[in-house]
């Protein structure tokens, strides 16, 4: 039986913290967008070179990155890092913040990174005790373009086949020295939708010489909100959204056209696929109704839902259990965000944990994606140390289940 070696990661984080926080730091001062992550890419292979850590890079469109440690006798395990920026204007006020005009780290993907090259670190410092695989995939375009999907596309999970697969993310709503897990669907199936609502356009003083598109596209948001509160079932969790709604400029002018902008989400595939064809029903009957053609579409790939798996769950709880203490694992509630992880998810034994940030002294009280969001960086060590004891605690595991 091999004994994991998860007891030390802690120290063994706090040992390289400050290594840890300045990668992050540089992370954080230079983002980039979605599939742009050149630079990000660069100073990953970095890192990884000179940590002697063996890599293949050019993965989903270039940028994608898998690194392996470990034997290859023995089973395989997975930790998985994000690399896009959002584009927002940076106004979190720390000393490196980013360089980039109107492009910021606001989601946390810097840290994320950083704790898995801090994680890449531990493990090469014991690498010739793991009793198995460990592969690290730093995946581009979490941010709506699911680069998860096109790394599992282009056989990331394979050769050697991947047995447990494990993702962090920064939370806010927790505080730093706590991980967050929880059972089943933690996170939602996210898809976006347009309606473009045609009419006619003309003098608004002559509504009766013009076919309308506002006010049918007005009805076409009431409509949609009776999915959710009519169709649904009650104790489900399912959200339609409309976020944006443009049509026309002027005091008198009705315009041509309408364009409604909106998201859609629940907690199953199931209820998504209804939801997703209940809105283009319900869109363009009530366009029809009102005399105007309508079109739907669905941009960008759908994300499933982000579900955790039994088995890597209790994983990866006995090492939140070593890092943080009972005292440190929570019960996380599920939410409606997205996250692109659940491509792993769905092909790979998998969990998902929050980590608290946090912190009001450290001003780390900002939601994800605000243009203040900061990241109390004693968390750091926290997540690195807890990517480790990931893969020590699943590769134990799967040691002791082989027959
Ligand atoms: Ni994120």
């Amino acid at each position: 039986m091999t004994i994991p070696k998860s007891k030390h990661t802690l120290q063994s984080a706090l040992a390289i913290s400050e290594w840890i926080v300045d990668l992050r730091r540089d992370l954080h001062a230079n983002p980039e967008l979605a599939y742009g992550e050149v630079r990000t890419s660069r100073r990953i292979q970095e890192v990884l070179t000179e940590l002697g850590i063996a890599h293949k890079t050019g993965f989903a469109g270039g940028t994608g990155i898998v690194a392996t440690l470990g034997s290859e006798q023995g089973p395989c395990v997975a930790l998985r890092a994000d690399m896009d920026a959002l584009p927002i204007q940076e106004q979190s006020g720390s000393d490196f913040s980013s360089l980039k005009p109107g492009v910021m780290h606001a989601c946390g993907h810097d840290t994320h990174m950083a704790m898995l090259l801090g994680a890449a670190r531990i493990l090469k410092q014991d690498e010739s005790s793991l009793p198995g695989q460990v592969k690290l995939v730093f995946q581009p375009a979490e941010e709506g373009g699911a680069g998860a999907k096109k790394m599992c596309d282009e056989g990331v999970l394979e050769d050697p086949k991947v047995q447990r697969m494990f993702g962090m993310h920064v939370w806010p709503q927790l505080p730093t020295g706590v991980v967050g897990l929880r059972e089943g669907a933690f996170l939602a199936s996210a898809t976006f939708f347009d309606i473009l609502v045609h009419g006619t356009g003309g003098h608004a003083a002559m509504p009766n010489l013009v076919v309308d598109p506002v006010v049918a596209g007005a009805q076409i948001v009431n409509s949609l909100q009776s999915i959710v509160s009519r169709e649904r079932d009650p104790f489900g969790s399912d959200v339609v959204s409309i976020s944006a709604f443009n049509a026309g400029d002027a005091y008198n002018v009705i315009p041509a056209t309408a364009h409604l902008k909106g998201t859609v989400r629940s907690l199953s595939l199931e209820d998504q696929a209804a939801n997703i064809q209940r809105i283009e029903e319900i869109a363009k009957a009530i366009g029809q109704a009102h005399r105007c053609r309508v079109e739907v579409n669905f941009p960008g790939t759908t994300y499933p839902p982000t579900v955790n798996d039994d088995k890597a769950l209790a994983v990866a709880r006995a090492a939140a259990r070593i890092v943080v203490g009972e005292a440190g694992l929570v019960v996380n509630s599920p939410t409606m965000g997205g996250e692109d992880f659940s491509f792993y998810a769905q092909k790979v034994p998998s969990a998902f944990a929050a980590l608290g940030i946090g912190n009001e002294a450290k001003g780390s009280t900002h939601s994800l994606h605000h243009p203040e969001f900061r990241v109390d960086e004693d968390a750091l060590p926290i997540g690195a140390a807890m990517h480790a004891a990931f893969a020590m605690e699943a590769l134990a595991e799967l040691n002791l289940a082989k027959p």
